[in-house]
């Protein structure tokens, strides 16, 4: 080792000792006779001292040549400090330098390395091995260091293997794009990078793998957001001979030992709703219960007083806000304007503000007198400063943009802290969802999930009704993870393929390997993926993902670090059969 200590580590206790130390420097202090360098490294920063006179000239020279991020080793020793520094546990002591060498030099770095450092996004993703030699971000990797860990800990504790899966393989369809790698060996043909190693899990377990999981990267070709990379990561799991209430108990487990291991909280057991229940009452598969601020759906108490918006709508549905009586005008055209944006939907947005002394003022007085806004806050359970907000329109899209205008609020109200921690298992989806695009049902999770068996009577007659044995876990109002119990036999599977609109062929074509076998003695099993990153993120207090992967994509899904995606030398098109049209043109 080049170094007897790293800078995070002396003490008081080792006042006295003679140690090397390596590392980056942060900041030179040079006060004429007195000089101080802070050494950081991944551990910390320990102060270096040298004195004109007591140290040798041809140290105190080297100390003047140094610049920000040189690379040093100091010998010296371990020295009590004049002026202590509390803010860093190696601020009681310093070490005076008695021989300098610098282990290579550093070209001005394009932002400073510090936890408030000045450089933008794009600068930080350019230089990302300069931007991970800051805390925040290096802790960030810690932190998913550990939970990668103890995933590992408490599964291997329960007889769990972790098999990899290939990389190159066909197409698996979870509703997104494919990212493809042409084949060299056989022209005109194409891998596809998983988008989660679904049917491969699903083989092991007919293999009698029995518990498997994987840390995998996974690859979506979608559009970016801040919980979505094109690579990611998941905890994958799969268990053979479970009922769906075994992998809800085992995974709530995980999630469990993760909170406690590494943050120190207990979470408790875990809430279960309804997916209709969550559409219900939050508008939304991912409610944030954080915070209550449940739907009060007022059809029959507003309808048929004249207010034609309200009277027409297929749904008349409000939140409400409680303490918020005291929001402005502006404030409120301005929730107004969110829920009209066109992403959100929404036409319209009707308050009623419970006065402190007990009246209510309301953007309808015009159709509803004191009485009957009375009663439609008895609704809400309102109290003198609560301020109710009301949509109506279709009933899907209503519910949807008032989940939204739910989760602006609970922002505004401050409901939404990041120290908080709700998880939540949402339960029972649909099996099928109608695509309007392509005009026909589309698997709502994926094609391999069962239905349930008391809702297969519904398969021909009523679609869109059949729930699934399908379970997603939520934390905080996002989707950290998602699976159900599988169909394992072959008419099943191939009942599902048709309902999605496969042809026997096509079926065959995609997935004859898994049907065939389920013929070799499938034993029922089901699982779940948890998005590792998301789960990081959310662990730190972060809203983008990207801060906990070390080298993420930028929201172009370019790497803009090493200039990815690229072109490809001619000679390389050629060699994968691949002509471009440019080219041609
Ligand atoms: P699903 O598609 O729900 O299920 O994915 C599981 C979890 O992965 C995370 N996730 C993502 N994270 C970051 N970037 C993305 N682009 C991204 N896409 C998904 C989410 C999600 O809950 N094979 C099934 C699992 C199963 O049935 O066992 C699957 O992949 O947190």
């Amino acid at each position: 080792m080049l170094r007897t200590h790293h800078c995070g580590e002396l003490r008081l206790t080792n006042t006295g000792e003679t140690v090397t130390l390596t590392g980056w420097v942060q900041r030179v202090r040079d006060k004429g006779s007195l000089i101080w360098i802070d050494l950081r490294d991944r551990y910390g920063i320990t102060q270096l001292f040298l004195e004109e006179g007591k140290t040798s000239q041809e140290v105190i020279a080297a100390a003047r040549s140094l610049g920000r991020e040189f690379v040093i080793k100091a010998i010296g020793d371990v020295t009590e400090r004049v002026s202590k520094n509390d803010k860093i546990p190696t601020g009681d002591i310093e070490v005076r330098v008695t021989q300098l060498e610098i282990l290579n030099a550093s070209r001005v770095p394009p932002f400073t390395i510090e936890d408030q450092t000045d450089g933008g996004d794009d600068l930080r993703m350019k230089y990302r091995y300069l931007d991970l030699r800051r805390n925040p971000v290096r802790q960030n990797l810690q932190l998913r260091h550990k939970m990668a860990r103890e995933t590992r800990n408490y599964l291997d504790g329960l007889n769990f293997i972790e098999v990899e899966t290939p990389v190159l393989i066909k197409s698996t369809p979870e509703g997104a794009r494919d990212f493809v790698v042409p084949s060299r060996m056989n022209p005109g043909e194409f891998y596809a990078l998983p988008q989660s190693p679904q049917t491969f899990k699903q083989l092991l377990m007919v293999s009698g793998f029995d518990r498997y999981y994987q840390i995998v990267k996974c690859f979506r070709d979608e559009d970016l957001r801040a919980d979505r990379q094109p690579e990611f990561t998941q905890i994958d799991c799969e268990m053979a001979f479970i009922t769906q209430e075994d992998i809800l108990t085992t995974f709530e487990g995980l999630v469990r030992h993760i909170f406690k291991t590494v943050k120190g909280i207990e979470i408790g057991s875990v809430p279960r709703m309804t997916y209709a229940d969550a559409m219900k009452f939050y508008g939304s598969d991912k409610p944030d219960t954080r915070f209550d601020m449940k739907f009060t759906e007022l059809n029959s108490t507003v309808q048929g007083k004249g207010f034609s918006v309200f009277d027409s709508a297929q749904l008349v549905v409000g939140i409400n806000a409680k303490g918020c009586a005291s929001y402005t005008r502006k404030q409120i055209d301005e929730l107004t304007e969110f829920i009209k944006k066109p992403q959100i939907g929404g036409k319209g947005l009707v308050w009623i503000r419970y006065e402190s002394d007990g009246s209510l003022k309301s953007s309808i007085d015009k159709f509803y007198n004191q009485e009957e806004l009375k009663k439609i806050s008895e609704q809400f359970s309102a109290s003198p400063g609560d301020l109710m907000l009301i949509m109506a329109g279709e009933e899907e899209k209503t519910r949807k943009a008032l989940g939204e205008l739910r989760l602006l609020v609970g922002n505004m109200a401050g409901l939404r802290d990041k120290d908080t921690f709700a998880p939540l298992w949402v339960l029972d989806f649909p099996l099928l969802e109608w695509n309007e695009e392509t005009g026909r049902y589309q698997a709502m999770h994926h094609p391999f999930t069962s239905p349930k068996p008391e809702d297969i009577p519904l398969l021909e007659s009523n679609p869109g009704k059949v729930r699934a044995n399908a379970y997603d876990m939520v934390l905080n109002g996002t989707e950290i993870g998602g699976g159900s119990i599988r169909i394992h036999d072959r008419p099943t599977q191939q009942l599902m393929f048709k309902m999605l609109g496969f042809t026997d062929e096509e079926a065959k074509k995609q997935f004859g390997f898994l049907m065939e076998a389920f013929e070799y003695g499938a034993p029922p099993h089901g699982g779940i993926a948890f998005g590792f990153d998301r789960l990081c993120s959310l662990f730190g207090g972060a809203d983008s993902i990207r801060d906990f992967i070390a080298f993420p994509k930028n929201n172009a899904g370019r790497d803009t670090m090493i200039d990815s995606p690229s072109t490809i030398a001619e000679e390389q098109l050629k060699e994968l059969h691949i002509k471009l049209r440019a080219q041609q043109g």
